[in-house]
């Protein structure tokens, strides 16, 4: 695969490394929100049909993504109103446990503590408690924590900050061996690293849309599996009952809802500027295949790590690691302040964490952008020296 900058319209002169954050938008969906929003203009351009069929194209392509079926996708709001969702509908073990991650995601975080809190659960946060095998060490903690008395494990597939990829499909098998349920916030992979929700044995995997899967912000994909299916919803939108796309007939109150995930759809889920980009991006995410985007950012960051090795920084690229997301340890020769100056001088975005940097990748980035990191890096150290 090739870079893929000619499908954005990123600034030229910019080096954005920070697609964790908000991916750019692909030119191709913002000319499908355009031409939405001249189209709805006229109301009469809007049939009952367009309500439903772009929103059905979006659940396919992102089952697809995941490898399940359209009718286990609902459409929500964000990853809290996704969790919410999930968690009301969820049975607590008497006296038993749910787990989270360190500095897990605040949305997830507060959904799972609360629901601690209602269910007479305890709360239990693992961390790595490592500052080397980061990775493989916070894995295992989590899969000593979960135990007979697990209720419930909410993680994300890989850590917002630092980019640890959790072993999923470990963490799903033990969840399954003890009976707990198994909720995975995946808005930071999903879309650039595969992710198999039947085979990692995942009960509910929610992703924001405005990262990984270069969708319109306001807008998260729920896959809730068969056992959430007789739920109660967040909400009773007419949308989700089973006789909602006969619009000459919704008085004649339907008690059922729609089969499957569809009652957790969030109300005026069709929205007609967003859903058609939303539709456009997975198209291309399908046709580049999330497998060849982890591929991509690998080679593109080859050279930085030769170069960081070089300086002594080694990084662990195990198999805990992604290379679309993660935290570079700066050099301790680098000058804090002037790197962070010169990375703004240098129009390079990325997230910066105390000594660390959260840098993220994506096909829009090409070797120049590692380049102009590593001279960054490079100036930092020697300024210092100067000084
Ligand atoms: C891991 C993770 N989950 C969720 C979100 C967004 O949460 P929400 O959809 O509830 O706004 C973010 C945003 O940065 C995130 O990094």
């Amino acid at each position: 695969m090739n870079c893929q900058k000619h499908l954005f319209d990123l600034p030229e002169d910019i080096h954005y490394l920070n697609c964790a954050y908000m991916a750019p938008l692909l030119k191709s969906a913002e000319q499908k929100c355009t031409e939405q929003l001249i189209k709805r203009r006229n109301p009469t351009n809007i049939s009952s049909e367009h309500f439903f069929s772009e929103v059905d194209l979006v659940k396919e392509k992102f089952a697809k993504i995941i490898n399940t079926h359209a009718k286990n996708i609902a459409i929500v709001a964000s990853t809290s109103y996704g969790f919410s969702s999930v968690l009301n509908n969820l049975t607590a073990k008497p006296n038993g446990n749910a787990i989270t991650i360190a500095e897990e995601f605040p949305s997830g975080y507060f959904s799972l503590q609360k629901w601690c809190h209602s269910n007479n659960n305890e709360f239990v946060v693992v961390d790595s408690e490592s500052n080397s095998s980061v990775g493989k060490r916070w894995n295992e903690n989590i899969l000593s924590a979960i135990n007979e008395k697990t209720s419930v494990v909410l993680i994300s597939s890989v850590h917002w900050m630092n980019g640890v990829r959790f072993d999923l499909k470990a963490i799903g098998s033990k969840c399954q061996e003890v009976g707990a349920k198994l909720i995975v916030d995946g808005t930071q992979s999903v879309g650039a690293l595969p992710i198999d929700v039947d085979d990692y044995h995942i009960d509910a995997l929610i992703c924001a849309t405005y990262k990984w899967m270069f969708g319109p912000y306001s807008i998260a994909l729920a896959y809730i599996s068969e056992a959430f299916h007789d739920g109660t919803p967040l909400e009773e939108s007419w949308m989700n009952r089973t006789n909602s796309r006969d619009f000459t007939n919704l008085t004649s109150y339907d008690y059922n809802y729609a089969p499957h995930a569809n009652r957790y759809n969030v109300g005026q889920l069709s929205n007609m500027m967003t859903m058609p980009m939303l539709n456009e991006s997975l198209r291309q995410i399908i046709e580049w295949g999330p497998n060849n985007i982890q591929t991509y950012c690998a080679s593109l960051t080859d050279p930085l790590f030769s170069f960081l090795d070089k300086m002594g920084v080694g990084i662990e690229q195990d198999e805990y690691f992604c290379y679309h997301l993660f935290a570079l340890q700066l050099p301790d020769s680098v000058d804090q302040s002037s790197f962070k100056e010169k990375l703004a001088q240098h129009k390079i975005f990325a997230s910066s964490r105390g000594d660390k940097l959260r840098v993220s990748f994506n096909v829009f980035n090409d070797e120049h952008d590692i380049e102009k990191l590593m001279q960054v890096i490079e100036m930092s150290v020697m300024s210092k020296t100067l000084i």
